[in-house]
């Protein structure tokens, strides 16, 4: 669906072509194609377009001319410094002018002669290409959806003059993007089609695929390795619980990351129910395990060195079947931790429990990366626009925090500490699930979850605000984002 160009973009005849300049202080931008620079020249002269970030113009060029394609888009870029997140978001643009028009084919000319790397321009711009091109339409019946023309983006080509590097950035950007889109795809699935087998089925598809190894522990194995977080979760639900591994061997030797994530394919809140409104928004607490499953894709099509991978993906319901774990139960989790759960809808810190004890006994894993729909809190405390991140290691931290930076998928810290713990203190258990009040809500979630990790370097991402409703971004639309999965991948991709 995207390849290099062997074309110039003359002799591209498909739908579009779209050139990207730069806003210039008191002059119109300059554009390698001197037919279309007439055209720019024009629309600076009226004052409608001066290349800057976001803005874009869209011609029909003569069939004479010296461009064959059926419409030409320039698109701005601006004035401001050159980032990765600039040819995303211009990558973006392109995508969402194409699909508000029937285009289904598009040549885009990656600049020449930017101060940037054309393997990371080409990576981003790859990225944005793909991420803004994605469409969930499958209940969507084409004669119902009368505001979006049905067309769908078939071919991408990239005209580049460095072709070597051109390669190796459109790899790249395929890679993440197909992680992110794998994650909006399972994400978007509703809660009644997307259960915690299918996160099974995923995992054995992958490893059948890749050979990558796949394990899935059901409810039988679970009751034998003592795994009362997520089977005390799971009690309300009709549908069997399920933990997927997979593992990527780069060699015997080699240090370990492990990543889980929550998975909880519906959450109404358990006998502690959650309030109507918005509760079908609660199909998307599964994409932690999503983003986990998705980075294994992309690890398998690369194949790093020197490090191994492993994933693992507690899945359930959380559900007020009759057999519902009730406030004031006491669990035991993996590992013999009692939990007394004072209240049942602070459920993902108790299948995470469960996976991240057993996580850390069986791979000895030189660090642990937790992905969660968390808590309601974090998006009291930073919005939208960036998930949380707690960890116990100040080196894991900032290599995480830096992979956001670089993906556009923004992070901010925040602390852990004994007096956060201690709000956990239980009468009757070794700890609580939640404290007796509100405040520092997604603190004292992490601090239940590092309970179970030991002195094992661990970061937590509490992705409840922007695993959905993400900031809107040319190549966000709304309801699932994929985040994650390309910051996991980007954290792998430059582990050493
Ligand atoms: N899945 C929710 C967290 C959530 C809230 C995700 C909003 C996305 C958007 C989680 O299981 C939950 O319900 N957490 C409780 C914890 C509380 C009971 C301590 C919450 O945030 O209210
Ligand atoms: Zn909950
Ligand atoms: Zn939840």
């Amino acid at each position: 669906m995207i390849k290099l160009s062997k074309k110039k973009v003359e002799n591209y005849t498909g739908d579009m072509v779209a050139f990207l300049v730069r806003k210039t202080a008191d002059r119109a931008p300059s554009c390698v194609n001197h037919s279309t620079q007439a055209v720019v020249d024009r629309a600076y002269a009226l004052g409608d377009f001066a290349g800057e970030e976001g803005k874009y113009l869209m011609y029909y060029p003569e069939k004479s001319g010296s461009l064959q394609a059926r419409r030409v888009l320039v698109v701005g870029l601006g004035d401001g410094t050159l980032s990765r997140e600039m040819f995303r978001k211009a990558g973006g643009t392109v995508a969402a002018a194409a699909l508000k028009t029937g285009t289904k084919e598009i040549f885009v000319q990656v600049p020449d002669g930017l101060d940037f790397e054309v393997n990371e321009m080409v990576e981003c711009l790859t990225e944005g290409l793909l991420l803004g091109a994605y469409q969930f339409r499958k209940y969507k019946r084409a004669s119902v959806d009368e505001e979006n023309p049905p067309g769908r983006i078939e071919a991408i080509e990239l005209g580049a003059g460095d072709r070597s590097a051109a390669d190796h950035g459109l790899r790249k950007g395929r890679v993440a993007a197909m992680a992110a889109c794998a994650v909006r795809d399972m994400a978007n699935e509703p809660g009644n089609v997307w259960t915690p087998s299918s996160f099974a089925e995923f995992g054995r598809a992958l490893s059948g695929a890749t050979g990558l190894t796949c394990g899935i522990l059901g409810m039988r194995e679970m009751k034998k390795l003592g795994m009362g977080g997520i089977l005390g979760v799971n009690s309300g639900s009709a549908l069997s619980p399920v933990l997927v591994t997979l593992e990527y061997q780069a060699s015997k030797k080699s240090p370990t990351l492990l990543m889980v994530g929550k998975g909880l394919t519906f959450d109404s809140g358990g006998i502690s129910i959650k309030p109507a409104k918005g509760m079908e928004d609660m199909k998307y607490d599964m994409c932690g395990g999503a983003a986990v499953l998705a980075a294994m894709q992309a690890v398998a099509a690369e194949r790093p060195k020197g490090l191994n991978v492993v994933a693992i993906v507690p899945a359930t319901e959380n559900l007020p079947g009759p057999a519902a774990l009730k406030p004031g139960d006491i669990i035991t989790i993996y590992g013999g931790k009692t939990v007394e759960v004072a209240n049942t809808d602070a459920e993902g810190r108790l299948i995470l429990a469960d996976a991240l004890a057993y996580g850390v006994a069986k791979y000895k894993p030189a660090a642990v990366i937790d992905l969660a729909t968390l808590t309601g809190a974090v998006v009291i405390a930073l919005g939208h626009h960036r998930a949380g991140l707690f960890a116990n290691d100040d080196g894991l931290a900032a290599r995480i925090i830096e992979a956001g930076d670089r993906c556009g998928e923004p992070l901010w810290r925040l602390p852990l500490g004994k007096e956060y713990s201690r709000q956990l203190k239980s009468e009757v258990a070794d700890i609580r699930n939640v404290s007796n009040n509100r405040a520092a809500g997604s603190i004292t979630g992490a601090a239940f979850l590092q309970e179970f990790v030991g002195s094992t370097p661990w970061a937590h991402l509490d992705i409840a605000g922007t695993a959905y409703d993400f900031t809107e971004k040319t190549y966000m639309p709304k309801g699932p984002s994929g985040i994650g999965a390309r910051t996991l991948l980007e954290v792998i991709r430059n582990w050493k």
